[in-house]
């Protein structure tokens, strides 16, 4: 799998679809795979959503969304054609609606609903993965792209989904191209999330009357870009939450033939909100039903390392570190062997600010990525650094103060790769002020 896709809730039920090849584990043949959940923790599987329609000349469903549209569930993707259906151009934007509670899926008879036509004389490539909201009477529509050579956000305007309006580049920026831009409201702002090729970036701020985007500030949604969280896309729930997911993509495996038969996977969900300006996010409470053996530190003072007693491969942990004037570096190695030989170390640094995944010694393998990912996490004066982890075997998620995340892929081979370790790398003593920790329940039991 890759993207998520058309995240949505429906009769009570999150819906998540996903950029799927049902023939291999490798990307070719995207079709639309779909699971459903009450609970946002447990899914069950449903039938492939959406085929390519070989016949009419579809080749790929890329990515898209998901709207309830009146009472009908409406997916609004990228279909990708052979490349003879648009002159040289491959990309169109599709519709398709379900009459059987998102089971089936009919391709609407007028396909395509946009082509790049409706931009005129502005020319547009890599054109794709609408993202659709309602806001009053209108659907809007926002796509990604590139243009001149610079990434793009393309918005556009429709009362019922089938004619469309174009109204302006709503933002670009540098790098060439923007994938899966993702806009919607949070209070009186607005959130643009695009992916460019590298780390998942988002800007906050309103849409002037000429439809263009008017950033009040900026940030990097997850440090790890290909190397873990791409491509996201979120939905709002009926509690009101903007809930977001990522692809935590494969690329970290590099030769390693570890699993073989599936490749790629969903973060886990995080609901979003702003303060002072920035972008927070936090794993969803549910999750919390997964928790089980709590164990629970406060107050350990750190003078070299410290290991609890839990470990395992499914864990979730919550750390909270008093950052005192004497402590610049320290490390909580997860996943880690007895002879810590393997370790995949969590380290935050207070002379530049930086949390890290250091991936250096994550697997013996050598066949996998070892790159280290880096952040930046600025405390206010007297605020503890909060680390908020997840371990799911390949996985790794880092929330740091729930403004700042590190999700990444890693891959250990040794059996025994299971023990926590806090160290002191420079500085005085560590002062944990708590450290709570639990086995994670599998979801499939
Ligand atoms: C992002 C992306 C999208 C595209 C899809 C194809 O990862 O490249 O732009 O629609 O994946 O699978």
């Amino acid at each position: 799998m890759n993207d998520p896709n058309g995240v949505v809730c429906y009769k009570g039920e999150y819906h998540l679809f996903y950029q799927c090849n049902p023939n291999d584990y490798t990307w070719w043949t995207i079709h639309w795979g779909h699971a459903k959940s009450k609970d946002l923790v447990h899914w069950e599987h449903l039938p492939v959503a959406l085929y390519p329609s070989k016949d009419m000349g579809e080749l790929h469903c890329f990515s898209g969304c998901a709207v309830i549209n009146g009472e009908e569930p409406t997916i609004i993707y990228t279909s990708i054609g052979e490349g003879k259906r648009h002159q040289s151009v491959e990309a169109e934007q599709w519709m398709a609606v379900s009459k059987d509670n998102m089971i089936t899926w009919d391709k609407y008879e007028s396909n395509p609903v946009l082509t790049l036509d409706i931009h005129g004389d502005i020319e547009i490539k890599e054109w794709r993965d609408p993202f659709v909201w309602k806001e009053d009477d209108y659907w809007f529509m926002v796509v990604g792209g590139s243009h001149n050579k610079r990434g793009c956000v393309l918005i556009y305007k429709s009362k019922d989904l089938k004619q469309w309006k174009f109204l302006n580049v709503l933002y670009e920026g540098e790098e060439e191209i923007w994938e899966c831009p993702n806009c919607f409201k949070l209070g009186d702002k607005y959130i643009l999330v695009y992916s460019p090729n590298d780390k998942v970036k988002y800007c906050i701020g309103t849409i002037n009357s000429n439809y263009k985007f008017v950033a009040e500030s900026e940030g990097t949604l997850d440090y790890s870009g290909w190397e873990g969280f791409y491509a996201p896309n979120s939905l709002i729930d009926n509690f009101g939450r903007r809930i977001m997911w990522g692809w935590l993509t494969e690329q970290s495996r590099g030769d390693f033939k570890g699993c073989g038969e599936w490749a790629g996977a969903q973060s886990i969900p995080r609901e979003i909100s702003i303060k002072n300006h920035k972008l927070y996010m936090q794993p969803v409470k549910e999750l919390e039903m997964l928790r089980k053996n709590h164990k629970k530190y406060k107050n350990v003072c750190v003078s070299k390392s410290w290991i609890p007693e839990i470990k395992g491969r499914a864990l979730e942990i919550i750390a909270e570190i008093e950052i005192t004037d004497d402590l610049t570096e320290f490390s909580i190695d997860v996943l880690c062997s007895q002879n810590h030989k393997e370790r995949t170390s969590i380290k935050y640094n207070s002379n530049d600010e930086s949390f890290c995944v250091d991936r250096n010694k994550s697997s013996l393998s050598t066949l996998c990525h070892n790159s280290k990912l880096t952040g930046t996490i600025k405390l206010e004066k007297g605020e503890t650094l909060k680390l908020h982890i997840f371990i799911d075997h390949s996985i790794l998620e880092v929330f740091a103060n729930y403004r700042e995340s590190i999700s990444t892929r890693i891959y250990p081979i040794e059996e025994d790769s299971e023990n926590i370790i806090i160290s002191v790398l420079q500085g005085d003593n560590l002062n944990v002020k708590s450290f709570d920790i639990w086995k994670m329940t599998s979801i499939w039991e």
